[in-house]
């Protein structure tokens, strides 16, 4: 029994826990029993940061970048940062609008903590990325669920999110190409959501963390709507496209008001991002992105194999992902035929009879992933044959 000194507070308490993680302490414990895992579970990247950014982070370390630095990170970071996006999205972003975080995780964090009060709505799409939800109920915040369906390969559109807008609508959250479940937004809609957020004063989180991961079309993000300084909170960083999800180094643009307002509650929480890591990672910006197209492709292949496949399992349903590493099959009549109680017990049952791991739907954060499953297609080929052959034979015993 936990003391009560200890008993936690309301506002801890709301947090739900990041269920990726926890999948992963499981498949890691199966592994050290000598289990042979194949993982569709956690969110990263299966190539390592290219070496260049290795070798500058050692050398910046060398030349003594080891102290504190400012709370929205190095200026040579910030600034490099701006040139980065602006010449990305043919845009024009200036350092003082760009804030350095730990992870896009802590932009995220310190975004919603900053600008939402008790009682506030934020549109929040289902399934999603869990954070939304959860730091929405730490504040007393209330979530509002866009319910995204697969008849409708998933999109969110204008007209839906317009639904949901009150007079208490404070934020709309948009993450594309999604986690988990691939899609994109179509530049109309954006543009669209954008320019009617600004009129209304709402603010649009945009988490574009998978930006660099799309398969057909090019990204076209918020920075190139025409009002983002009015309405824009956008967030990325290097976890994804750099492989560098250890280092946590995460960025926000958004106006340059929220940005010195955003520093003191980063001061608070963790004084400054790590600084041999800004050095490197400004540094490695200069070497472009040459080396990323190469890993692009065998994602594309890695994404049209695991669609390939999922579809041969009998009663699978899926969309195919535009964008991000992750597929979001629907099991429902595969549940149904074994007698299964629901996803859960389905990803238990994978992981503890076959070694593979899955995420149930519903740590997304909510009822849209009900009797689905993510799958992470950040891991070789061989091991998606391998993965996917096992669940069939399980589904099929
Ligand atoms: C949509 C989305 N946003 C943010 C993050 C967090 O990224 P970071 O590792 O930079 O904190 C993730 C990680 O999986 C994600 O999927």
């Amino acid at each position: 029994m936990t003391p009560q000194a200890f008993r936690v507070s309301r506002a801890s308490s709301q947090f739900g826990a990041e269920e990726a993680f926890v999948y992963l302490a499981k498949s890691l414990e199966l592994k050290k029993k000598g289990v042979d895992v194949i993982s569709f579970g956690i969110g990263q990247p299966d190539f390592q940061p290219p070496p260049h950014v290795l070798a500058e982070a050692k050398k910046a370390m060398d030349e003594g970048f080891n102290g504190y630095g400012p709370s929205l990170g190095m200026p040579e970071l910030r600034e490099k940062i701006a040139d980065f996006v602006s010449q990305e999205y043919g845009t024009d972003v200036k350092p003082e609008e760009v804030a350095v975080t730990v992870g896009a995780k802590s932009a995220i964090f310190i975004g919603m903590i900053t600008l939402l009060e008790p009682g506030d709505e934020v549109i929040i799409p289902d399934p999603s990325y869990p954070l939304y939800e959860s730091v929405a109920r730490y504040i007393g915040a209330k979530p509002v669920f866009l319910r995204l369906h697969r008849d409708n390969n998933y999109k969110i559109t204008f007209p839906e999110i317009e639904k949901l807008v009150t007079d208490k609508t404070k934020m709309i959250v948009l993450n594309y190409p999604e986690n988990p479940v691939g899609t994109t937004i179509d530049r109309r809609d954006i543009e669209e959501i954008v320019d009617f957020a600004s009129k209304k004063g709402i603010v649009i989180l945009s988490d574009e963390i998978y930006d660099h991961f799309v398969y057909e079309k090019k990204h076209f993000s918020t920075l190139q709507t025409a009002n983002w300084r009015e309405t824009v909170y956008y967030v990325n960083g290097f976890s994804k496209t750099f492989a560098m999800t250890g280092w946590r180094l995460g960025y926000v643009i958004t106006n340059k008001d929220l940005v010195s307002k955003l520093s003191v509650v980063a001061n608070n929480i963790y004084s400054c991002p790590v600084t041999f890591e800004q050095i490197a990672a400004a540094r490695a910006l200069d070497y472009g992105l040459d080396w990323f197209k190469e890993i692009l492709e065998g994602y594309k292949r890695r994404r049209d194999l695991i669609y390939q496949e999922l579809l041969s399992i009998k009663g699978v349903r899926t969309v195919k992902p535009e964008g991000a590493f992750y597929i979001f099959p629907d099991f429902t009549q595969v549940i149904k035929e074994k007698g299964l109680k629901n996803e859960r017990e389905l990803v238990d049952r994978l992981l503890y009879e076959k070694g593979v791991v899955t995420l149930p739907g519903t740590a997304f954060p909510k009822d849209g992933g009900i009797n689905h499953l993510r799958f992470s297609f950040a891991v070789p080929e061989n091991a998606i044959r391998e993965g996917i052959k096992r669940i069939k034979e399980w589904v099929e015993s």
